[in-house]
C-alpha cells in the first residue's frame, strides 16, 4: 500500500515576508509536507486542508497598519496547533487579546535567545541559542493563557506558548541560516507538537507520482521537451519510470547550448536511460534567424518562436499525442502575496507557452509541488547523474544572451570555450555546487594586447559569478584571486580571439545576472 505522503501536512500562511518559502522548505526537510497559502485562505478551505499544524509567517506590515493583514480568527478554534513568526506571533498576540508595541530601536541581526523555563519547542536545548532578528514591533504584554518561554537583550517576549491550546509565537526567524538551530525547533514543533509524522520523502514521493502518472495517462502519450536543464531532465526521467515508451522526448540543439552539451543530453538520455529521444539539429536554422539580431528581447523572441515552430513540427512526426510534460516548480504555483512591492517569486520565462492549447495538449506536470532542492533530490533518488541534477541554471535562449550584441558562429565558439574553462576551473576549486551561476560572456569590445612581439587587438571576456536564493536577488562572488588568476590566464592563453578578462563586481539589483 502506497503512504499518503500528504497526510501529515502543514499549513502555512503568509503574510509576505521574503522568507516565506524558506520555512516550507524547512519543514520539508524534515519530512514533512508543507503548502503556503495566502493569509486570507478561508476558514473553509483551511478545514479542508485539514493540516496537523498551522504557521503564520513573518510579513512586512505593522499589526497596527490601517491595511494590516489578518487571517480568519477561526484558526484559534480549529484545535489545530499554531506557530507564529515575528509578525504571525504578533497578530496571534494582537488576535487573542495581547499588546504589541513599536520598538525603541529595531531590532536587526544575530541575537542571543535566554530560554525561560522548559518547552517543547525548545527541547534539547540547554539554556539558549543564536537566533536570527529582524522587528520593529515587539510583544510588550502577552495574552491571556501565554507563558514566557525565552527573551533576548533587546526583546523581552522573544518566545511564548500556551501549551494548552497549543499556541506558540516566536519573534526571531527560524527558518533561516542565521538561526544555526532553527530546523530543530521547528522539528520539535512538527514532532512533538503537532504530532505529524515524517512521510514526505523522496522514495515516497516517487511512488505515489508513479502511480498517479499512469492513472493519468493511460495508454495515452507524453511529449517531453528536454532543455538540458534538472527539472525537464527529472520530470522525463521519472515519467519514462512509470510508462516506459509512452513517453516522447524532443531536444533541439539550437547551436547556443554550453560545450559538449548536446552530446551529453543525447548520451545520457538514449543509452543510459534508453528513452525515445529525437534529437533535432537547428543550428543553421537558429543562426541564420538570429544573423544581425542585436537587441535581447528580440533575440529572445525569435529563440522561443522558433522553438514552439520546430516543437511543433516535432510533435506532429509523432501522430496523437495526449499530454505535454512540464518542469513546472512550486515556486511557479504559489499563489504569492503582494502586501507590499512586488512578490519573491522567480521571473518564468516559458519556453513552450502557448504550445498546450495550440496543439491541444493536456498538461502533465509531476513535479509542481516540489522546491528546485528536492527536485534535485529527485533525481538523485531516480539514479541521475550529479552532473545533471547540479546543474546550474541556465537561460533558454543560452548563449545568445551571453554574447553581447549581433551573434556569429566564430563569436559562439569562442565564447563557448571561454565558458567551459570558467565552467572546469570552477569545479576543479570545488565550487560550482556552492555558486547559483558562473559563466563568461563575450563582449563586443576589442582591446588592445600585446602576444610575444606583436601588438594584438582582440575580445573581452566578462566572467560573472553569483550567489542567489531565487535569481531575483544575487550577489557577485568573492571567488579566491588564484582562481580568478587561473581562469583569466587559461582563456588568454588557450582562448583564440581573447585578450583580456575582467570580472564583474555587479550586485542583483541594480544589475541583473545576466548581461542581456
Ligand atoms: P536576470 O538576468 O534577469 O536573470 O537577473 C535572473 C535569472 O533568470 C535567468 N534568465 C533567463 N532564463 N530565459 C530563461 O529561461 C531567459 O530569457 C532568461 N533571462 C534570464 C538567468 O539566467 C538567471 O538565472
Amino acid at each position: 500500500m502506497t503512504i499518503d505522503i500528504h497526510s501529515e501536512k502543514v499549513l502555512i500562511l503568509d503574510f509576505g515576508s521574503q522568507v516565506t518559502q524558506l520555512i516550507a522548505r524547512r519543514v520539508r526537510e524534515q519530512s514533512v509536507y508543507s503548502e503556503i497559502h495566502p493569509y486570507n485562505m478561508s476558514l473553509e478551505k483551511i478545514k479542508e486542508f485539514a493540516p496537523k499544524g498551522i504557521i503564520l509567517s513573518g510579513g512586512p506590515s505593522s499589526v497596527y497598519d490601517k491595511d494590516a493583514p489578518h487571517s480568519d480568527l477561526g484558526i484559534y478554534d480549529l484545535g489545530i496547533p499554531v506557530l507564529g513568526i515575528c509578525y504571525g506571533m504578533q497578530l496571534m498576540t494582537q488576535q487573542l487579546g495581547g499588546r504589541v508595541e513599536l520598538c525603541d530601536k529595531r531590532e536587526f541581526g544575530r541575537s542571543t535567545l535566554v530560554l525561560d523555563g522548559a518547552s517543547e519547542i525548545f527541547a534539547g536545548f540547554e539554556g539558549g541559542a543564536e537566533v536570527w532578528m529582524s522587528h520593529g514591533d515587539r510583544i510588550e504584554s502577552m495574552p491571556a493563557g501565554f507563558e514566557l518561554m525565552a527573551h533576548t537583550d533587546g526583546c523581552p517576549v522573544a518566545a511564548m506558548k500556551d501549551e494548552k491550546r497549543r499556541f506558540y509565537g516566536v519573534q526571531f526567524h527560524p527558518e533561516v541560516v542565521h538561526t544555526p538551530r532553527g530546523e530543530e525547533m521547528l522539528g520539535n514543533f512538527l514532532f512533538n507538537i503537532c504530532g505529524s509524522k515524517p512521510t514526505w520523502t523522496m522514495a515516497n514521493f516517487i511512488e505515489t507520482e508513479l502511480a498517479s502518472i499512469r492513472e493519468k495517462v493511460g495508454t495515452g502519450k507524453v511529449l517531453c521537451a528536454l532543455s538540458g536543464g534538472v527539472d525537464s531532465a527529472v520530470v522525463a526521467v521519472l515519467i519514462h519510470r512509470a510508462i516506459g515508451d509512452q513517453l516522447h522526448c524532443v531536444f533541439v540543439n539550437n547551436g547556443l547550448l554550453r560545450k559538449d552539451e548536446a552530446e551529453k543530453v543525447v548520451n545520457l538520455f538514449t543509452k543510459h536511460f534508453k528513452i525515445n529521444l529525437d534529437y533535432v539539429e537547428a543550428t543553421d536554422r537558429f543562426l541564420n534567424m538570429l544573423e544581425g539580431v542585436s537587441d535581447p528581447e528580440q533575440k529572445r523572441k525569435i529563440i522561443g518562436n522558433e522553438f514552439i515552430y520546430l516543437f511543433e513540427e516535432e510533435a506532429k512526426k509523432l501522430g496523437q499525442v495526449d499530454y505535454l510534460a512540464q518542469g513546472t516548480l512550486y515556486p511557479d504555483v504559489i499563489e504569492s502575496v503582494s502586501i507590499k512591492g512586488p512578490s519573491s517569486v522567480i521571473k518564468s520565462h516559458h519556453n513552450v507557452g502557448g504550445l498546450p492549447e495550440k496543439m491541444n495538449l493536456k498538461l502533465l506536470e509531476p513535479v509542481r509541488e516540489l522546491f528546485k532542492d528536492e527536485v534535485r533530490l529527485l533525481g538523485k533518488e531516480l539514479g541521475m547523474p550529479d552532473e545533471v541534477v547540479y546543474r546550474q541554471p541556465f537561460p533558454g535562449p543560452g548563449l545568445a544572451i551571453r554574447c553581447i550584441g549581433a551573434l556569429s558562429a566564430d563569436k559562439l565558439e569562442i565564447l563557448r570555450e571561454a565558458d567551459a574553462i570558467v565552467i572546469e576551473e570552477i569545479r576543479k576549486a570545488g565550487l560550482y555546487r556552492d555558486i547559483w551561476q558562473s559563466f563568461a560572456v563575450l563582449l563586443p569590445v576589442k582591446t588592445v594586447g600585446v602576444m610575444g612581439d606583436a601588438r594584438t587587438y582582440e575580445f573581452t571576456v566578462a566572467l560573472r559569478a553569483v550567489n542567489s536564493l531565487d535569481g531575483m536577488t544575487a550577489d557577485w562572488v568573492k571567488l579566491p584571486y588564484e582562481l580568478l588568476g587561473s581562469i583569466s590566464s587559461r582563456i588568454i592563453n588557450e582562448v583564440k580571439g581573447v585578450n583580456r578578462v575582467v570580472y564583474d563586481i555587479s550586485q542583483k539589483p541594480p544589475s541583473t545576472i545576466e548581461w542581456e
